[in-house]
């Protein structure tokens, strides 16, 4: 009789653990398996961010990557997934330095930086109208990119950064074609000032005189853009 008891007893415990045990799986796994997937996970973060201290992404950059235009904010879509992946990287590291970019990269692990750079890298965006060039400036622009310019020791800029700056997805050289001009001299500034390191950088970078810069800045944010101008 005792010896049915204990049985009967230990059975209802077992059955009792198996029924927490599944419910504590339950609720700590249904969040991972939806997101198991990469570009799931990916959507989540850049819609809501992550627990651990990312900021949605889409605040900023938006969904498409095209971020508002302002300049404040670079375009994110079509880019190199290495060389987003990198930046991250180095954002959380701090050897590129930028208040608002470090504490989100931070808040991400390394899955998830790989999903959210895919992600933007398979976008392809539509295009701001830009402001418009004097011709003389987009001529001065078109030169220190395509020629660069030797007195200064400056080589072409597409000689890294591909005709009219599409990048290098091999390498992961960040594209410049269509990217903000605002963006763009605001980048070489941080890389004159060593918020950015680079060594490929840090000659155009100190060289380039501001007017040159904005040229160059100008140029770019209109290369991408169809015949027309
Ligand atoms: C509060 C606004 C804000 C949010 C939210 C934000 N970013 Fe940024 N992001 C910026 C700014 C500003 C920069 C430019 C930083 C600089 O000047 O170095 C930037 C730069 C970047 C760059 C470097 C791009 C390049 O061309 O070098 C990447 C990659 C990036 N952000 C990814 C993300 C991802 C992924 C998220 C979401 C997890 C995110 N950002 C959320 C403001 C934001
Ligand atoms: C020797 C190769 C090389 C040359 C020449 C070069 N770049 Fe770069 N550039 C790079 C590399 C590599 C990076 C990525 C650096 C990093 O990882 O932070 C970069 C990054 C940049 C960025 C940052 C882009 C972003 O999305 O944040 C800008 C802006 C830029 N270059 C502008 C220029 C301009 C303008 C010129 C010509 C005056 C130029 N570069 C010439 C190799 C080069």
């Amino acid at each position: 009789m005792m010896k049915i008891h204990s049985t009967v007893r230990i059975f209802l415990l077992v059955v009792a653990g198996i029924i927490v045990a599944s419910c504590v799986a339950a609720q700590s796994g249904t969040p991972n398996k939806s997101i198991s997937n990469k570009s799931q996970l990916a959507v989540q973060i850049v819609a809501q961010g992550t627990t651990r201290g990312a900021v949605a992404c889409a605040r900023c950059h938006g969904f498409d990557g095209a971020s508002d235009g302002s300049g404040a904010f670079p375009r994110l879509d079509g880019q190199s997934p290495q060389y987003l992946a990198e930046q991250l990287r180095h954002f959380a590291s701090g050897h590129r330095q930028n208040a608002l970019m470090q504490p989100i990269a931070k808040g991400l692990n390394d899955d998830e930086i790989d999903a959210v750079a895919q992600y933007y890298a398979s976008l392809h965006a539509v295009s701001f109208p830009s402001h418009s060039v004097p011709e003389q400036l987009r001529d001065r622009g078109k030169q220190v990119a395509e020629v660069g310019d030797l007195s200064v020791r400056v080589q072409a800029c597409e000689s890294c950064h591909g005709p009219n700056g599409e990048g290098d997805l091999i390498s992961g050289v960040p594209y410049l074609g269509g990217q903000y001009s605002h963006y763009i001299s605001v980048q070489i500034q941080m890389f004159r000032q060593g918020y950015r390191k680079s060594q490929q950088m840090f000659v155009p970078a100190h060289n380039l005189n501001e007017q040159d810069i904005i040229a160059v800045a100008d140029y770019f944010e209109q290369a991408s853009r169809p015949a027309g101008k």
